[in-house]
């Protein structure tokens, strides 16, 4: 029963794996590896077409085809109650079809009892553990493209497209982990085609068993090559059969996106040993590959996203890892225009900066000796490894709770603002998840096209390699002036309590770098390797290629079953005036609106449209108003672009307001 429902659900995908029969291990086989699974593909060329200045983040899909409405939760959201349904005479027979039987669910709202909220809901369950329902997962990219397909330059995905190990009596199996992914690629070149660039990344599911990964070549990485066929560059095979990882340059010559395997930096993947120096680990090989693909697309004068799966956080990667993406982050800061990961199913951005990347310790002994570093941290590190098959859900919102208290700390210490170098911090934004962990959600960014595509003007957009990279040359302080918005919020930056100087940890004295423990400390690496930074990069201030801000999209009704719930916005980090074109006159938006103006909420051409149709005033007025109320609700931020300083700015005004922190937290 199970496999004909599974086959049905797969026929999308091109090719199924039928001959390898499910190993408990991953197999490493030599580079002759024999090609057993189909293609899915060859590299295909985007088309250029005219940049919109947009693209898509979308992270942990998790689809589960064995999701069924109305199951409990006990059983991972895979099986019905039969005893409770009983007395319908509906059970026995019924309990094993698919979830999209339309009688059942009608039959579950009218005896709508507080035991069925309790039951999965049939287009997801949100706050829970369970995975994501095809119907969710239907919902979801047919909006993509009904909306979006025409309207993004490129597409960043990092991972996870299989679902938990949640339910014991249904174990996963490296072949449905390969299905799920092939049928997620399936839906993405059904929504978005070819033309636009489709950059995956690996997630910690989209392995058999989870989370551990050994160097490739592999069966492992053969199998990904294959179902990514379509995206990855043919440059890069050789390197992703080892690695798993890969560039693309998703505007040729000017923007790349570096698509990370986080796997090998990650802690609870017991096969590596994270990013020794000198040694062949595979986490310190990709980070040597990262360095020299940032130098090599830095050289060239590109702007390059870093993207995956596991965020580089303490909490979560080996601390060699962490210290050494920090330190690439921190190097290249005029290369990179940011940091995209997923992972977490919780909407939140932190920073990596030197005072940090100083007070990590760096323990050389395998496992967890990090762990005893903070409460705060131990407690967050068992966040991405969260135990599906414990019985509760406290442990994802305990987690969620732990992380708002360590950012807000995190936010709070920062030095203030006559202290605090702007050239020591990075940010890095992680999404939330389509898995309805909390509610399912995905984002659009927009980023600064000025000047693209248009031969004349090349040299309006940053060339790294024409600026100086003297380290004393240009120290940035935050610009206290336009620290605050004119009309709004009312908030008191000097009235806030004075922050502790010197940051999280105190001034302790920095250790001598010839001992082997700090070699990887930022005041020892930055003295070996040049550091690259410019108040002028596209990181540092709006220009050509930097990001502007982002739209989050939700589904904010997932657990009322009557209606098919809608993608909505829940909020945006621009300033109203540039969603809306007859607004933004003078603000310097000279590109696309961040959202088609078909996705504001009430929005209404005719609002703007001087036809001289005075008659019906009020009514003109009152959609006004109503219009203006919704755009201020979406506009918590209203950050100018997502430049360094400008985060730096917001999370001083996170921890400086009390409502704006509420905000913050019921956001994430
Ligand atoms: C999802 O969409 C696919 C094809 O678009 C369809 O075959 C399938 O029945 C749908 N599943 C659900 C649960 O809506
Ligand atoms: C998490 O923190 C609490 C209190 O801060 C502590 O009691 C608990 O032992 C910690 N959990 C782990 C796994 O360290
Ligand atoms: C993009 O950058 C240019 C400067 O190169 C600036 O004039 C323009 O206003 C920016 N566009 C947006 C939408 O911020
Ligand atoms: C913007 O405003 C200026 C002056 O008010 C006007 O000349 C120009 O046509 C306006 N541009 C648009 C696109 O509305
Ligand atoms: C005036 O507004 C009304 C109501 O919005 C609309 O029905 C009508 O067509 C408009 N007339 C013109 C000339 O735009």
């Amino acid at each position: 029963m199970r496999s004909t429902l599974l086959a049905g659900l797969f026929s999308l995908a091109i090719a199924t794996s039928s001959s390898a029969s499910p190993s408990s291990e991953q197999v490493v086989l030599g580079p002759s590896v024999q090609q057993s699974q189909a293609d899915i593909g060859r590299f295909i060329k985007p088309k250029r077409r005219p940049l919109k200045g947009r693209f898509l983040h979308i992270t942990d899909i998790h689809p589960d085809p064995h999701y069924k409405s109305g199951a409990t939760f006990d059983s991972g959201c895979h099986k019905r109650d039969k005893d409770k349904k009983g007395k319908k005479g509906k059970g026995k027979g019924k309990a094993t079809d698919a979830d999209d039987d339309d009688d059942d669910d009608m039959e579950m709202l009218k005896d709508k009892d507080k035991d069925d909220l309790d039951l999965a809901g049939k287009w997801g369950t949100a706050v829970s553990k369970c995975d994501t329902p095809m119907s969710l997962v239907n919902i979801t990219f047919d909006w993509l493209k009904e909306e979006w397909k025409d309207e993004i330059d490129f597409i960043i995905w990092t991972g996870d497209n299989a679902r938990h190990d949640i339910d014991r009596s249904l174990p996963r199996t490296p072949n449905e982990i390969y299905d799920l992914n092939r049928m997620v690629v399936s839906r993405m070149l059904d929504t978005f085609g070819t033309d636009i660039p489709i950059v995956p990344s690996i997630g910690n599911n989209d392995i058999y068993p989870h989370n551990v990964m050994a160097a490739g070549p592999s069966k492992l990485t053969e199998e990904f090559l294959h179902i990514w066929g379509k995206f990855i560059p043919p440059d890069y095979s050789h390197v992703f059969e080892r690695g798993a990882y890969y560039s693309v340059e998703v505007i040729p010559d000017t923007l790349a996106v570096i698509s990370l395997n986080t796997l090998f930096w990650y802690d609870s993947n017991t096969l590596v040993d994270g990013c020794g120096d000198h040694s062949n680990d595979p986490g310190a090989l990709e980070m040597d590959w990262l360095d020299v693909q940032l130098s090599a697309f830095r050289d060239r004068g590109m702007q390059v996203w870093l993207t995956g799966h596991v965020p580089p956080h303490m909490g979560y990667y080996y601390d060699n890892c962490y210290l050494r993406y920090g330190d690439l982050a921190l190097r290249y800061q005029d290369t990179i225009v940011g940091h995209l990961f997923g992972h977490m199913n919780i909407d939140h951005f932190f920073f990596i900066d030197v005072d940090e990347l100083e007070a990590t310790p760096v323990t050389r002994s395998k496992v967890g000796s990090k762990k005893n570093f903070s409460p705060l941290t131990a407690n967050l590190s068992s966040l991405p490894s969260f135990d599906p098959l414990s019985d509760s859900s406290i442990g994802i919102f305990g987690a969620g709770d732990v992380l708002k208290v360590e950012l807000r700390k995190d936010f709070q210490d920062m030095p203030g603002p006559k202290d605090l170098k702007l050239k020591d911090y990075i940010a890095v934004n992680v999404a939330a998840s389509v898995i309805p962990t909390y509610l399912p959600g995905l984002r659009i960014f927009s980023y600064n096209i000025s000047g693209l595509g248009d031969e004349k003007n090349e040299r309006a957009f940053y060339r790294p390699h024409q600026i100086s990279t003297d380290p004393i040359d240009d120290d940035e302080e935050e610009d206290e002036d336009d620290y605050e918005e004119e009309e709004n919020d009312n908030i008191d930056i000097e009235k806030k309590k004075p922050r502790r100087p010197g940051h999280r940890h105190g001034k302790k004295p920095k250790g001598d770098c010839k001992r082997p423990e700090n070699e990887d400390k930022p005041h020892c690496v930055f003295r070996r390797l040049p550091r690259y930074y410019s108040k002028e990069s596209p990181s540092r201030s709006n220009k050509a290629l930097t990001p502007l801000g982002y739209t989050q999209f939700y589904l904010p009704k997932l657990n009322k079953q009557k209606k098919k719930p809608e993608w909505e916005i829940e909020y945006t980090t621009y300033k109203k005036e540039v969603l809306v074109p007859s607004y933004s006159n003078g603000t310097g938006w000279d590109q696309p609106p961040p959202i088609p103006l078909g996705l504001l909420p009430e929005y209404d051409q005719t609002l703007f449209d001087n036809n001289g149709n005075g008659s019906d005033e009020e009514i003109t007025n009152k959609k006004k108003s109503k219009f203006e109320k919704v755009l201020k609700k979406i506009t918590p931020w209203k950050m100018p672009d997502l430049t360094i300083p400008n985060y730096v700015k917001l999370s001083r005004k996170l921890v400086g307001d009390k409502d704006m922190w509420d905000k913050f937290q019921e956001l994430m």
